[in-house]
C-alpha cells in the first residue's frame, strides 16, 4: 500500500475542522494521516487531538523572544513530524518566513468566505454587514499575505433572510467540514492538479444553493 499523505494540522480553537478531517480519514474518505497537531495556545482542538491519540505540540508566542523566534520554533515543531503537507484549520496566526520557506506551496488554509471577498477576521460578520446573498468557504494555498494565496476550492450557500453572524458561520462551517477533507483527499491522490477548481463548487452548488 502506498504511503498516505502525512499531515500536520495547525489549530487554535474549537477544532471542528480537525475533527472533520479525522472523521473523514477514519471513514476512508480522505487518504491522509494526521501525524501532528500543533497549536499556538491551549484550546479545545488540542483536547480532541489527545482524545484521538494524535501527537500534539504547543508553540506559544509568549514563550519566544520575538515573532521570528516563534516562527522558527513553529517550523521546527511542524517539521519534527515530517509532514508532507500542512493544514491550517482555524489557526489564528499568520505563519512567517521560517514556516513558508520550509513548507511553502504545501500549506492549505480554510477560510469562512468566498475569497477574495472578506479576508481576515470575522468573515461571516463581514458578509452579513455587506448584505451579500451568497456566502461560503474557501480552501486555498497559503502565501505571505492574509488569505491571499491561490484558491483551490470553494463551496457556496445562499444567505437566509434571518441569518445572523452565528447562524451563517455555523452553516459555512458545515460546508468547510465537507470541502476540506475533499481537497486534502484530492491532494493525497494526486488529482488536485487535474481537477478544475470549478468542479468543487458545482459538486456542492446545485443542492446547497437550493436549500441548505
Ligand atoms: C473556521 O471557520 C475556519 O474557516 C476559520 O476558523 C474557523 C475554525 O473553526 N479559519 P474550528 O476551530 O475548525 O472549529
Amino acid at each position: 500500500m502506498s504511503e498516505k499523505l502525512r499531515l500536520a494540522v495547525l489549530v487554535s480553537g474549537r477544532g471542528s475542522n480537525l475533527r472533520a478531517l479525522s472523521d473523514a480519514i477514519d471513514a476512508g474518505r480522505c487518504a491522509a494521516d494526521i501525524v501532528s497537531v500543533v497549536a499556538d495556545r491551549p484550546c479545545e482542538a488540542l483536547g480532541f487531538a489527545r482524545e484521538r491519540d494524535l501527537a500534539t505540540r504547543v508553540v506559544r508566542p509568549k514563550e519566544h523572544a520575538d515573532r521570528a523566534a516563534w516562527d522558527a520554533a513553529l517550523a521546527q515543531a511542524i517539521g519534527d513530524a515530517e509532514p508532507h503537507w500542512v493544514v491550517l484549520a482555524g489557526f489564528r496566526r499568520i505563519v512567517g518566513d521560517a514556516v513558508l520557506s520550509r513548507f511553502g506551496g504545501r500549506i492549505v488554509n480554510v477560510h469562512p468566505s468566498l475569497l477574495p471577498a472578506f479576508p481576515g477576521l470575522h468573515a461571516p460578520r463581514q458578509a452579513i454587514e455587506a448584505n451579500v446573498r451568497v456566502a461560503g468557504c474557501t480552501v486555498h494555498l497559503v502565501d505571505a499575505g492574509v488569505d491571499t494565496g491561490p484558491i483551490l476550492a470553494q463551496a457556496a450557500l445562499r444567505v437566509a433572510a434571518d441569518d445572523d453572524e452565528g447562524s451563517l458561520h455555523r452553516r459555512i462551517q458545515a460546508l468547510e467540514h465537507r470541502l476540506l477533507p475533499e481537497v486534502v483527499d484530492a491532494i493525497a491522490t494526486g488529482s488536485l492538479q487535474t481537477r478544475e477548481r470549478i468542479r468543487w463548487v458545482e459538486s456542492f452548488g446545485g443542492a446547497l444553493l437550493d436549500g441548505d
